[in-house]
């Protein structure tokens, strides 16, 4: 009988398709070398206790009985509501003590929400012994993601779950494995914080306002994603850089261009790189550039140079795996 278990995910970024995903689009994430971990181990207690150093919380209680209602503090929501959920479909029999730590900061908008979601569960089953498959580990995790951000297409958790760079359509409809080689990418972060759920409903204002443009723009998108997939195959960076450029374009359409990405965007372009677009839902966190190999250290001093932060990514990282149990 196990005592103690500790899962760790890791986090994404997207590639292509970003906001027309949640109308039924496809997207291609890939999933980064930056894992959270989260350790679980049963207490005679029946209480659930959640510490997250990294978000200031320690030692953060609860009745077993209370897991879900009264007010949740925002940093152990994906915990407490993935506790829940998992509880009503499963059953936790003893208390859990739970502690997270994360390789990046939550700010950077890598899914740390998705990733710390994956890794308990993964967890928690396997501390109780029960054998969830990717698909059941996935509808659970979107569950909880729904329950607490209301939409989302569940791309995040996802790349956590399978890790690799995954061509993905909206609530896992089709998850497929893309197998290429390691990408020239070079990452921005903005330092400006953006709010999903705020984007997102943004982005369903306009759509409900302009229902014909907005359609036509989301279908671009996708067909920039399906082109991107064979070019990702086949390796052709510079193709890849001008659907980067394309997809841009098509997002400060739907109003989720910033400033300081454009700054970053920008820098990146004008020395040289392939092309260059936002990662995510926009408004900040970070941008993404395919670039010549001969250029990353340039394009990384003129990231720095205009505001942001130069991110070392390694892309096609592992998905969700038991570390300890
Ligand atoms: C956010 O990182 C990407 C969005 O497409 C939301 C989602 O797919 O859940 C804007």
């Amino acid at each position: 009988m196990l005592n103690k278990t500790i899962a760790s995910a890791p986090g994404k970024l997207m590639l292509f398709g970003e906001h027309a995903v949640i109308y039924g689009y496809p997207c291609i994430v890939t999933a980064v070398n930056q894992r959270i971990y989260v350790s679980v181990n049963k207490i005679k207690e029946k209480k659930i206790i959640i510490s997250a150093p990294q978000l200031n919380t320690q030692e953060y209680q609860k009745d077993l009985s209370k897991i879900g209602k009264g007010d949740i503090p925002k940093e152990v929501k994906f915990i407490e509501i993935g506790l829940k959920n998992y509880r009503n479909k499963y059953s936790l029999p003893t208390g859990i003590n739970i502690v997270t730590k994360s390789d990046f900061s939550s700010k950077f908008g890598f899914g740390s929400s998705s990733a710390v979601t994956v890794a308990l569960i993964k967890a928690l089953s396997t501390l109780f012994e029960n054998k969830l498959s990717k698909k059941e580990l996935f509808s659970i995790c979107y569950k909880t993601v729904l329950d607490i951000q209301k939409a989302g297409s569940g791309f995040d958790i996802a790349a956590a779950i399978w890790g690799g760079t995954i061509y993905f359509i909206s609530g896992g409809k089709v998850i497929k494995p893309l197998r290429i080689g390691e990408m020239p990418l070079v990452v921005g972060y903005t330092k400006v914080k953006a709010d999903t759920s705020t984007l997102v409903r943004k982005v369903g204002d306009l759509y409900r306002e302009n229902k014909k443009e907005i359609s036509i723009i989301f279908s671009l998108i996708g067909d920039i994603v399906l082109k991107a997939k064979v070019k990702l195959i086949s390796q052709d960076w510079k193709g890849l850089g001008k659907l980067m450029d394309i997809n841009q374009g098509l997002l400060e359409s739907l109003g989720v261009g910033s400033i300081e990405l454009s700054k970053l965007i920008y820098a990146a372009r004008s020395l040289g790189a392939y092309g260059a677009k936002l990662s995510g839902a926009g408004g900040g966190d970070c941008m993404i550039t395919f670039t010549p190999n001969t250029k990353f250290g340039s394009i990384k001093k003129e990231i720095t140079k205009k505001g942001g932060v130069a991110l070392d990514v390694k892309t096609h990282a592992e998905g969700v795996k038991i570390e300890k149990a």
